[in-house]
């Protein structure tokens, strides 16, 4: 969370950006969806569902919350998204249109039209069928950013079946545990993909994550992209191609209850173990397809869209799978990093595809800043009319220099809150409308209700921070979490009764806008990506050297915040390596545990850690001596004495 100061300096914000004539004059969404939804907030959701999708049986009920925080939208009609995503647009003579532009980091481009990419998918899902999956089976899907992932994505939807993807960065450790949890019987993934100039194996994970055979999986199937040598298990591995070629294009999408999971997201939470947060059909869909068109003011007809999340996240699935194909969009897709093989790599995909609409995250942008504006100013970055950012908190400093350098300053940014659990944005400034604020996520979309409340739940009113919270029920919300539903009720609606309580701290500004201050959990935000620091501590905890460990996300200036950690080595070990080695060797380990995102950005090996008298780890304080505000001095940052001075001083004081 922004100390005091920061948050004072945030909330005496005097910049407004009011949009132009010229985008009001063609704006998408217009006041009255705040006055509709506001009038009759379940009418406007249904209104929603029914003129941006394709109901096969048309719903008569909007919300059964009887069974709350269990929810039930749209219950009585009957739905396929794959069909909403692709046979619809085709039917409706939008096949031409481009939907996908691939662009490969080695530079290789392929575009597939909403005819071809329903082709594809009819051909994925008949494939599927042959090796046994049928409507609500589990199928991991661990990918590089190539159009097959979002194939695969969409033939699993189409049979009624739940994917689960699995960010390609995860290590096989992570991967065996989704797998597992969701009892996969099939896994999807390439022989490997291109990252940074080199391809990156993905198969090795896998066939690590499932060798010992006590896994549901009958089957891999295997993408040809890296060219690299990949192990066969014959009977079991089959490839992607060799099975599409035999495979039909003709395959009817059958309508399922629009309650059926359509993916399961595994995030961290506070505790070890990842949730699996499940997202429904209908109701999701509704979501991700209403806030695609009116957050980004989306002209299917000639915009070109391009979201910069893996699909790996749920950034992925919202906004570059299922909002914009429900809505029809054309959109870019890159496999690779920003800069690869140079630092202007994205610049010049805005200027070759004519991007128009731009969302990306802070870290990111923060890191352009770094590199100098000159590379941006360099490109034609014309096409841009809006731009949008999300997963973290963005300084205003960061969203000036993205309205000026990357925006021209005629681009409306949109400022998203959301969640893994949300589905969709929640918060967020509509662009034709919204006078945007530098900082400020703004307001709730129309048909979203929030508030920010006191610790005993109460609303804090004007100029106040406390917890942000969902109070009435949205058609993307999360269903519960696999497996567990008593952990859905007690992570989400123990603390408020029937209102969802985010775990984000928040600020009410004079004007009612709301200003997200960072998580109030044990949950850090590195990137834009979700850790828990219980889970890094368990997988530092479960190396034979390690007695104890801590671990805080520090601020940093381009990441948000960034993993560090406190580990105290078991006295047998202290001898073997130096403090250096030991660290190196530890940071390795957590990546190979967790995967890269994990990986510390500093362990330091201490002989000791501050607690309070009851044994809690202070963490305020680690994170205060990470930061370099304790003991005013930064250089003793890996004295290991001061951690013990710390401790000391803290046995003769009070609780945390
Ligand atoms: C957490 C959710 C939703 C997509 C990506 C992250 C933080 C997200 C913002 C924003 C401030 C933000 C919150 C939230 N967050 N967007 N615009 N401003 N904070 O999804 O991995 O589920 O993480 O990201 O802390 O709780 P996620």
């Amino acid at each position: 969370m922004a100390d005091n100061t920061t948050i004072d300096s945030l909330l005496h914000e005097e910049r407004r950006f009011p949009p132009s004539d010229e985008f009001v004059a063609h704006r998408v969404a217009t006041p009255e969806l705040y006055e509709q939804a506001r009038a009759d907030r379940l009418g406007f959701w249904a209104e929603q569902a029914k003129t941006l999708l394709h109901w096969h049986t048309p719903f008569t009920e909007v919300l059964d919350w009887s069974n709350a925080p269990f929810a039930r939208w749209f219950g009585d009609g009957r739905i396929n998204v794959s069909y909403n995503c692709l046979d619809r647009h085709v039917l409706e003579g939008r096949g031409d249109r481009v939907a996908l532009l691939f662009e490969g980091e080695p530079g290789d481009e392929r575009s597939l039209t909403y005819a071809e990419l329903t082709a594809e998918v009819k051909k994925a899902a008949n494939m599927l069928a042959t090796l046994g999956v049928t409507e609500g089976d589990r199928v991991v899907i661990y990918m590089p950013q190539i159009p097959e992932a979002i194939i695969a994505m969409l033939a699993v939807a189409r049979l009624g079946a739940i994917h689960s993807v699995v960010f390609g960065g995860f290590s096989a450790e992570s991967l065996r545990a989704r797998i597992d949890d969701a009892d996969a019987k099939l896994v999807i993934t390439a022989d490997g993909g291109y990252r940074k100039g080199k391809v990156f194996p993905l198969k090795p994970a896998v066939d690590e994550a499932i060798a010992d055979g006590g896994t549901a999986v009958k089957n891999v199937v295997v993408v040809k992209r890296g060219g690299n040598d990949v192990t066969w298990v014959d009977g079991r591995d089959v490839w992607w191609e060799e099975e599409i070629a035999t495979m039909s294009d003709e395959h009817t999408a059958e309508a399922f209850d629009p309650e059926n999971p359509l993916f399961i997201l595994y995030t961290s939470g506070t505790t070890g173990n990842p949730k699996g947060i499940i997202h429904s059909s209908g109701g999701y869909l509704t979501g991700a397809a209403y806030t695609h068109k009116n957050v980004f003011d989306l002209k299917p007809e000639t915009d070109v869209y391009w979201c910069t999340a893996d699909v790996g996240w749920i950034t992925g699935h919202s906004y570059v799978v299922y909002g914009p194909l429900a809505n029809g969009a054309t959109q870019v897709i890159y496999e690779g990093t920003p800069d690869a093989p140079q630092p202007g790599r994205w610049w010049d995909i805005i200027e070759k595809y004519g991007v128009t609409i731009f969302y990306t995250a802070p870290t990111a942008i923060r890191g352009f800043m770094k590199a100098g504006r000159e590379i941006p100013q360099a490109r034609d970055l014309s096409s841009l009319r809006l731009l949008g950012t999300v997963g973290e908190p963005i300084n205003p400093e960061a969203w000036m220099w993205y309205r000026e350098v990357i925006g021209g300053n005629r681009c409306p940014i949109v400022d998203t809150w959301w969640q893994t659990e949300t589905g969709a944005i929640m918060v967020s400034a509509l662009p034709g409308i919204t006078h945007t604020k530098p900082g400020s996520a703004q307001v709730p979309l129309p048909g979203i209700s929030i508030d920010v409340l006191s610790e005993d739940g109460v609303h804090v009113g004007a100029e106040a921070g406390g917890l942000l919270v969902v109070t009435e029920p949205w058609p993307s919300m999360l269903r519960g979490i696999w497996g567990d539903p008593d952990r859905f009720v007690e992570t989400y609606w123990a603390k408020f009764g029937d209102k969802y309580f985010a775990g984000d701290g928040a600020h009410l500004d004079a004007d009612g806008d709301v200003w997200l201050l960072g998580r109030v959990d044990d949950v850090m935000n590195v990137s834009g990506h979700r850790l828990s620091t219980m889970e890094i501590e368990s997988a530092l905890v479960a190396h034979e050297m390690t007695a104890e460990a801590a671990v805080i996300g520090a601020d940093d200036d381009t990441t948000g915040q960034a993993v560090v950690a406190f580990v105290i080595l078991k006295a047998r070990h202290q001898k073997d390596m130096s403090e250096e080695e030991a660290a190196a060797e530890l940071r390795s380990w957590v990546s190979k545990q967790i995967g890269a995102i994990a990986r510390p950005r500093d362990i330091h090996i201490v002989n000791e850690l501050p607690k309070t008298r009851s044994g809690k780890i202070m963490r305020r304080l680690l994170r205060d001596i990470a930061e370099g505000r304790a003991l005013g001095d930064t250089t003793t940052l890996t004295d290991t004495n001061v951690i013990d001075v710390i401790s000391q001083a803290m046995l003769s004081g009070g609780d945390d």
